[in-house]
């Protein structure tokens, strides 16, 4: 069985329901473009909002993190990766948490104690040292010497704000040397494996700490890393995860992997990504913002170290490749499989397009690379433009050469385009566009205006409870217990295409927090809204305020401007939750 089989089983016999992983790209949750951990799914449940499933939950989560996308090359990063999790939501605390994470490393996994070590928060000016946490691995058999209590890095948050407290991690001594009887988190032959978070804090946006209404417990485990350490393998990449992959482009480029290492852990890396934020529901698309353009950096950074492989291009590589992590994940995602047509057709037509002039644009970067200087702002953003390099290719290309790049000269540039292609759409917020076009920013207002028809169509209660926005459609959860009757959804449809008609229109204003919650303004999760918050009102004279949202928008000015609004499915989407998927004609 493999770890992630061993760990769901270990958490359902131990009273855990299994919740499917959530999309890589969050729903609700328009503050993070992927979803980085476990818990990310899970922040309105660790705030206190009742689980459907239940007060003891384990999964294992689709993760992207494209922070440290340079580091990628080496043994242990990887832009994506498997989250393991367990969480109490108010349900058991510190004593069964670290117990069942001591029991599974060493009676499941098989880890000799021996190997292990531990760190604890060690206090600090408003939280009190968790002593609690000490004594608990001690009587476990953790000798004083290997248990390090530390300030800094035992206090967990996933951003600035939100649900946090102190954790204790988990570590594994990776080496051949004899183990040191005192343990020292810095030294890098101890690897950090898991991590149990006791989540009973939130933190505000003024900085202050207050107590969550209920005690709660977030643990985090890496698939890669936990399991490169079971087989034994220092380097991530040679574990049973990569080996096929690692095998097929081998095979494809007829090269070993030794001596090539860096361009083969990008690729097979990069293309697994790809693989899965493409096969996402969210529909992802390469392209020059967000989502789509991480999409697109991943793909044309895979290509570029293809082609330094010598692999042919034009080939069927990357389908190869993709159609074999489509295979060895397909159990677990069946989205992939599901998807596995609009991942290969993203992943072909990215290539065609960036084929095109990826030629071109590296003979200029090496005309002017050759004379041995640093590539100006004005030649970065030529290939950017022009030739669809990313910048951060620009700079990697450079960087192998020993050279830099303008940055601030090609950001001068990108500034001075943007400015002009936004002069150039008409009639919308200032600032509100980037990153949105104009469809999407039609389909954004569309779901204001349905929420609000709902409520009207079905029950005053219906709340939103995510959407999801492409150029091709609109997607809407609410809250609601029923399957809705054709009537009610006639009645819905009605009155988005009435108030379509009624040219009403879309306003924006800045208030406190407190202030738009006072006014009824509607919001999802309001504990994730800054201080002062923007309101989009719509409405007219003769309709009056037909709704009020918090929303960082953009909108379109004008309800007018829509067009007609067709619902073309109504479904369940999770316990009490239904989806609506509709479109703008
Ligand atoms: N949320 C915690 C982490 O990511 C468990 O480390």
């Amino acid at each position: 069985m493999n770890l992630k089989d061993k760990y769901i089983n270990f958490f359902i016999g131990k009273g855990h329901k299994q919740i499917p992983s959530a999309p890589v790209v969050p729903e609700n949750d328009p503050s993070v473009l992927f979803n980085t951990a476990g818990m990310q799914p899970l922040i309105p449940y660790l705030m206190g909002q009742a689980h459907p499933y239940g007060t003891r939950l384990c999964d294992y989560q689709k993760c992207v993190r494209t922070n440290d996308l340079d580091n990628i090359g080496d043994t242990y990063h990887h832009t994506f990766f498997e989250m393991l999790g367990n969480w109490s939501l108010g349900d058991y605390f510190k004593e069964e948490a670290i117990s069942w994470s001591f029991e599974f490393l060493t009676e499941v996994l098989g880890i000799p104690k021996e190997r292990l070590a531990v760190t604890v928060f060690a206090g600090n000016d408003t939280i009190e040292f968790d002593e609690y946490s000490y004594n608990k691995w001690m009587s476990l058999g953790i000798p004083k010497d290997r248990i390090c209590p530390t300030k800094d890095d035992n206090f967990w948050i996933a951003g600035e704000t939100g649900p946090c407290g102190p954790d204790t991690e988990m570590f594994y001594w990776r080496s051949e040397d004899p183990i040191p009887e005192k343990f020292d988190p810095e030294d890098t032959r101890w690897v950090e494996i898991w991590n149990d978070v006791f989540m009973q804090y939130e933190k505000l946006a003024d900085g202050s700490v207050t107590e969550l209404p209920k005690k709660n417990v977030d643990t985090g485990m890496g698939v890669e890393r936990t399991t490169a350490i079971l087989e034994g393998k220092t380097d991530n990449y040679t574990s049973s995860i990569w080996l096929p992959v690692i095998g097929l482009i081998e095979k494809i480029s007829g090269l070993p992997y030794s001596g090539n290492e860096k361009s083969m852990r990008i690729i097979a890396d990069h293309m697994r990504t790809a693989v899965f934020i493409s096969a996402d529901h969210a529909g992802i698309k390469p392209s020059n913002t967000d989502q789509g353009y991480i999409l697109r950096r991943l793909i044309r950074r895979a290509i570029r170290h293809a082609k330094s492989l010598n692999i042919d291009i034009n080939s069927d590589w990357e389908q190869q490749i993709a159609l074999m992590i489509i295979d060895l994940y397909s159990k677990y995602y069946s989205e992939l499989s599901e998807n596995k047509n609009i991942v290969l057709e993203v992943l072909a037509n990215e290539k065609v397009k960036f084929n095109r002039t990826l030629e071109k644009g590296l003979r200029i970067f090496e005309k002017v690379a050759s004379n041995n200087a640093d590539i100006d702002g004005e030649t970065a953003f030529h290939l950017f433009d022009t030739f669809g390099f990313p910048i951060e290719l620009t700079v990697e290309l450079a960087k192998e050469r020993g050279l830099n790049v303008d940055l601030e000269g090609f950001n001068a540039k990108f500034k001075e385009h943007q400015e002009k292609s936004r002069t150039a759409s008409q009639g919308k917020f200032k600032g509100g566009l980037a990153g949105n076009g104009e469809i999407e920013t039609k389909y954004h207002t569309a779901t204001h205006l349905l929420n609000a028809a709902l409520k009207i169509a079905v029950d005053k209660n219906v709340h939103q409870k995510g959407s999801n926005i492409t150029d091709e459609r609109m997607r809407f959860d609410f809250s609601c217990d029923h399957k809705l009757t054709p009537e009610e959804l006639e009645t819905a449809e009605n009155k988005v295409n009435e108030w379509i008609n009624a040219a009403l229109d879309v306003t924006v204003q800045e208030m406190p927090k407190s202030e738009a919650i006072n006014s009824g303004a509607e919001c999802m999760f309001i504990e994730k809204y800054p201080d002062i918050v923007t309101v989009y009102s719509i409405g007219n004279d003769k309709y009056g305020i037909i709704s009020k949202e918090l929303c960082g928008g953009p909108h379109v000015s004008n309800t007018s401007e829509l067009g007609h609004f067709k619902i073309k499915k109504e479904e369940a989407s999770s316990a009490g939750v239904r989806r609506i998927k509709a479109v703008l004609e």
